[in-house]
């Protein structure tokens, strides 16, 4: 099963994640965490371009192309085989960032992202996407807190966060049967146990 985990920045999903895996080992599963962009060796060098805070000039296209690069390389490298050795793969954002961030964040068109993406993923799709939200200042506050954590793409403006928000949610809406939205507001305890919830009852066939 292929588990991902979406949220603006912030959100705290990250910080969620090894625990889930414990806890979904401890039911006897084997697990794979995982993250976007990364996940490989090449996909962490392409994450190192796009992290970085002097890399200014990249543009929107090049952005774009840099995380579908990197995508395309984890699903076949590490994801595809994960899933086929019966694993559960969770990880840590995957293609609903893309649309989210690229496309209702920098409004690039859908239709032509979706295709790109189609293609960088071979039609892979998540079985279960996990939507860890929080209002964008909510976010943006823990991010800040934790300076160690910024990086070039949370230098965009609130307005840029905001519409990414809004499009996890039309995203969620368009596909309910995939997404289950996590209010991560919470105590960290609380958004785990949300978290667990929700993927118990997928496991189940719930
Ligand atoms: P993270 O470490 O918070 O997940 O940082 C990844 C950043 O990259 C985050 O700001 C979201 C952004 N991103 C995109 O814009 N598009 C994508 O396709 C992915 C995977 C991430």
């Amino acid at each position: 099963m292929f588990i991902t985990l979406e949220g603006p920045d912030g959100s705290g999903k990250t910080s969620q994640l090894p625990a889930l895996k414990e806890f979904l080992q401890d039911a006897g599963y084997e697990v794979v965490l995982t993250r976007e962009p990364g996940g490989t060796p090449v996909g962490n060098q392409i994450r190192e371009v796009l992290m970085n805070l002097k890399n200014v000039s990249i543009t929107p296209r090049t952005e774009i192309l840099l995380f579908l690069a990197a995508r395309a390389q984890h699903v076949e490298e590490l994801i595809r085989p994960a899933l086929a050795a019966g694993k559960i793969v969770l990880c840590d954002r995957f293609g609903d960032s893309t649309l989210a961030y690229q496309g209702f964040g920098h409004q690039i068109d859908l239709d032509t992202l979706q295709m790109l993406l189609d293609f960088s993923t071979g039609g892979l799709k998540p079985d279960l996407t996990l939507l860890v939200d929080v209002p964008v200042e909510v976010g943006m506050e823990r991010k800040r807190v934790n300076s160690t954590e910024w990086n070039r793409l949370d230098a965009y403006t609130l307005a840029f966060h905001e519409r990414v928000r809004q499009g996890y949610f039309a995203l969620a809406e368009a596909e309910p049967a995939r997404w289950v939205i996590i209010d991560a507001t919470k105590d960290k305890d609380s958004v785990q146990k949300a978290l667990q919830t929700a993927v118990t009852s997928r496991l189940g066939g719930g």
